[in-house]
């Protein structure tokens, strides 16, 4: 049996406690410490019998890790990450890796320069659902993909936005939610040139938005659409759609990628597979089948992957210049919400 690579966890949040939980599922990985200043973070040191820092340099310097997540808000991901490559200990920094592009360069020119791996917890890459269409879409299954929808929409309950950080530029929507379908579509169907967006706040009244819609360009020429909000009463997202989210009930049906290629379509995660009976044409019959896919829970997955870098095993599946790029799209997307590029509608 390999050594365990020991995995400190820094922000002990909401997603934080779960890394913790399947810290003790994952194989080769086991938690070795906590830092965050909170009495509930103490309590759940003492519960899981593991050191506990009130300050997350002190566990950096603890020679107890080999490896940390970084759970804290975005804003803080770029100091705790290039304090750690500086200590030479690899990152598993959660998405998005940074809340501005000049953070997001920081962390990825310090990891670069010190050769040490940074990983960006876009977990949905480890998902089945995403590595059987990623096989397919690679096998040719779609022909040339054309089109793109996405759906992210959800009602978050009042008490989530109590942390302030979550009501502020930096948090809201596009950064926490929206980036992980970018990171998505960025895999399956290839890089954005640009973007295009409109936004509103009409239900929540935040500095951000609470719901919008964005269209991207694909520089294979493919475009995309996205509709977001998390403030509607809605299954049309991945999380829930996927039952692979982290903090979510039972999946309800539905699906929240929709991709069309010139030889046929998928949806996901169902991975609904649509294609004309013969030939190419409107009016042939569509049919349908489902690919097949592993059970594998991502996060899991992720933390196994994490280990293996550590070990030297392998190369991470989402670098920090892969997770900046993710990024680079998001905030684009915030830039456009804010600048408001619409034609108005003669009245
Ligand atoms: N991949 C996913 O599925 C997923 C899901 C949710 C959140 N996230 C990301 O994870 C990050 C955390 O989100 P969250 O919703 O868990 O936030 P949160 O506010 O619930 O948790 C952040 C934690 O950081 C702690 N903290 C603050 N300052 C600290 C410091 N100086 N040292 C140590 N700890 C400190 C807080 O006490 C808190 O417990 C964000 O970047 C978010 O975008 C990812």
């Amino acid at each position: 049996m390999d050594k365990q690579t020991r995995v400190g966890l820094i922000g002990a949040g909401l997603i934080g406690k779960e890394h913790a939980k399947y810290l003790g599922i994952a194989s080769g990985v086991e938690l070795a410490a906590i830092a965050d200043p909170t009495p509930a973070a103490q309590s759940l040191a003492e519960e899981l019998g593991v050191p506990h820092f009130s300050d997350y340099e002190a566990l950096l310097d603890s020679g107890l890790v080999d490896a940390v997540i970084v759970a804290l808000p975005n804003v803080m991901h770029a100091d705790a990450t290039t304090s750690a490559v500086a200590r030479g200990i690899v990152v598993l920094v959660e998405k998005p890796i940074a809340d501005s592009l000049e953070d997001g360069r920081r962390i990825l020119e310090a990891a670069e320069a010190a050769s040490v791996p940074v990983l960006v917890g876009h977990q949905r890459r480890y998902a089945p659902d995403i590595a059987a269409a990623k096989a397919f879409i690679e096998e040719g299954g779609l022909g040339t993909i054309v089109s793109v929808a996405m759906l992210s929409t959800w009602r978050k309950p009042d008490e989530y936005f109590e942390v302030e950080w979550r009501r502020r530029v930096g948090g809201g929507p596009v950064l926490i939610n929206l980036i992980h379908d970018i990171d998505v579509m960025r895999y399956l169907v290839g890089d954005i040139d640009s973007v295009t967006a409109m936004g509103s706040s009409a239900i929540r009244g935040f500095e951000v938005a609470d719901t919008g819609g964005a269209l991207f360009r694909f520089s294979n020429g493919a475009i995309g659409t996205a509709s977001f909000s998390d403030a509607a009463a809605s299954p049309w997202n991945w999380d829930l759609t996927s039952g692979s989210g982290a903090y979510f009930p039972p999946p309800p049906p539905g699906d929240a990628y929709f991709i069309s290629g010139t030889k046929a379509s998928i949806a996901l995660p169902s991975l609904t597979v649509y294609e004309h009976e013969e030939g190419n044409h409107w009016q042939v019959p569509i049919r349908t089948r489902t690919l097949e896919r592993r059970d594998t829970n991502p996060y899991i997955a992720q933390l196994e992957h994490l280990a293996a870098v550590v070990r030297g095993e392998a190369e991470p599946v989402i670098s920090a210049r892969d997770g900046f790029r993710s990024l680079a799209v998001a905030v684009a997307v915030d830039q456009s919400l804010a600048t408001s590029p619409a034609v108005k509608v003669e009245k």
